[in-house]
């Protein structure tokens, strides 16, 4: 079929996510993929960009990586789904048992379903019930940061902060304990030493008081991705999670975008070293290809659910451990191993680090910052005027120029990220800066 009739059938037929659509069906010329191959998308016309986002940040190993598909391909002639209560598989076993040790110590119990957003409803209906399971019934408020992100289901939203994407439900949404924010804007911290101790201060205080009616805080730890790339140090969360612990609150790491190295390590808590009580992972977990998530705990929550129905989980997914699923997560385990994916970051995190060094020199980029390899800058005016925000305009007028340079780089309001796979070049990375050089000269 010829692109001109994809997208008028699109145009058509379809509702796209996250998109006003009668500015979409009047203006937008949508990039109409027809293959991918580790960092590049390529349009119907042949055009070849570079998957700067990640694909919404899930493409961890590259698109279409040989181990993976080899996975995919083998599985579909044996089994691609089966119900998964009741009955399990071996995939799916192996994956646990592969996965955990990886995650930490404490960490002793996976529960599968198919994306960040059902990872994150499992946590919180885990921690929620694991305090009426133990009698402490008062327990079931949740504390989040400002501007967290958790997903889009309601329970996820309850937990979210960010206000473009929620007002419309704010009257359904169940209440929350909303901490300041540890994230930091780097030109706009009072100092380096205080910006985030004034945050935990306020945490503290917060737990102090009502720590007997809350059942967990959920945190993305190190970067809070959709409120703009907000990066805080570990630190911040070793005294969060202590603080939790005194306070006989469960920490919730939702790791759905920080998970699988982009933080530098595998799981980005692990350079806070803490042993939260509940992670999800999506995303990267099945290596970008295939909807698939999981949401992982320890022993001490897993045995409050045991013994009675009164106790048990009633929850779960049509697609819950699906083979295929299980199967790309396997696999993407094994390249991880294979191709020695976070031993070889620095090298890559050295390439961005210089990247930014040099597009921090146009005037528009501020406040560039980096956690591992994902990396961020903001855009502003510097003549002053209405820049900053969600809904602002720069980051589409530099998305347009980096467009027709060969580059895919959906901005959050002013904020311009990369999220690659830690399969990318040093000289793909090179290029990729490059690119936003010139679109930034061109859009400014
Ligand atoms: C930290 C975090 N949690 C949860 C989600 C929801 O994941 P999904 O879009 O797969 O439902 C996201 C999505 O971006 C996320 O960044």
């Amino acid at each position: 079929m010829n692109r001109k009739h994809i997208v008028e059938l699109d145009k058509k037929y379809i509702w796209h996510p996250y998109t006003e659509m009668r500015n979409y069906i009047d203006n937008t010329d949508p990039v109409v993929v027809a293959r991918a191959e580790g960092f590049y998308l390529y349009d119907q016309d042949g055009t070849r960009y570079m998957d700067g986002n990640g694909s919404w940040w899930t493409s961890i190993v590259g698109h279409n990586h040989p181990t993976l598909m080899q996975a995919i391909v083998e599985r579909t002639q044996t089994m691609v789904n089966c119900a998964f209560a009741g009955a399990t598989h071996e995939l799916a076993a192996t994956l646990a048992a592969s996965l955990l040790p990886r995650c930490g110590a404490s960490f002793s119990r996976i529960f599968f379903s198919d994306d960040g957003s059902t990872a994150v409803e499992v946590a919180i209906r885990m921690a929620h019930q694991y305090w009426q399971n133990v009698g402490k019934k008062e327990k079931r408020r949740f504390v989040t940061l400002s501007g967290a992100f958790h997903g889009e289901t309601v329970g996820c939203a309850s937990v979210s902060g960010v206000e473009v994407f929620h007002n419309a439900l704010s009257n359904l949404l169940f209440d929350r304990i909303v901490l300041p924010s540890p994230g930091k804007i780097a030109d706009d911290a009072p100092s380096e030493t205080t910006w985030y101790a004034q945050a935990f201060e306020k945490a503290s205080d917060i737990l102090e008081t009502r720590h007997s009616e809350v059942a967990a805080m959920i945190v993305e730890p190190l970067v809070q991705g959709a409120a703009g790339m907000l990066m805080y140090p570990p630190a911040y969360l070793n005294s969060l999670s202590k603080l939790c612990r005194e306070r006989d609150v469960l920490l919730i790491c939702d790791e759905v975008f920080t998970g699988y190295g982009r933080t530098g390590t595998f799981l980005a808590h692990h350079q806070a070293d803490i042993e939260p009580d509940i992670m999800t992972l999506g995303k990267g977990f099945s290596g970008g290809e295939l909807p698939m998530a999981a949401t992982i705990t320890t022993e001490r929550i897993f045995n409050a659910f045991l013994g009675s129905a009164e106790k048990t989980l009633w929850y779960g997914h049509s697609f819950t451990g699906n083979p295929l699923g299980c199967a790309v997560a396997n696999a993407t385990l094994k390249v991880f191993d294979d191709e020695k994916l976070i031993e070889n970051l620095p090298q890559k995190e050295t390439a961005l680090a210089n990247g930014l060094k040099r597009l921090s020199k146009h005037p528009w980029v501020h406040d560039s910052r980096r956690t591992g390899i994902i990396t961020a800058f903001t855009l502003k005016d510097p003549q002053g005027g209405d820049k900053a925000g969600y809904l602002n305009d720069a980051g589409w007028r530099f998305y347009a120029e980096a467009r027709k340079r060969g580059a895919l780089l959906r901005p959050l309001g002013n904020v311009v990220y990369f999220a690659l796979p830690l399969t990318v070049t040093v000289e793909q990375i090179n290029e990729l800066v490059e690119v936003c050089e010139q679109s930034l000269d061109a859009a400014f």
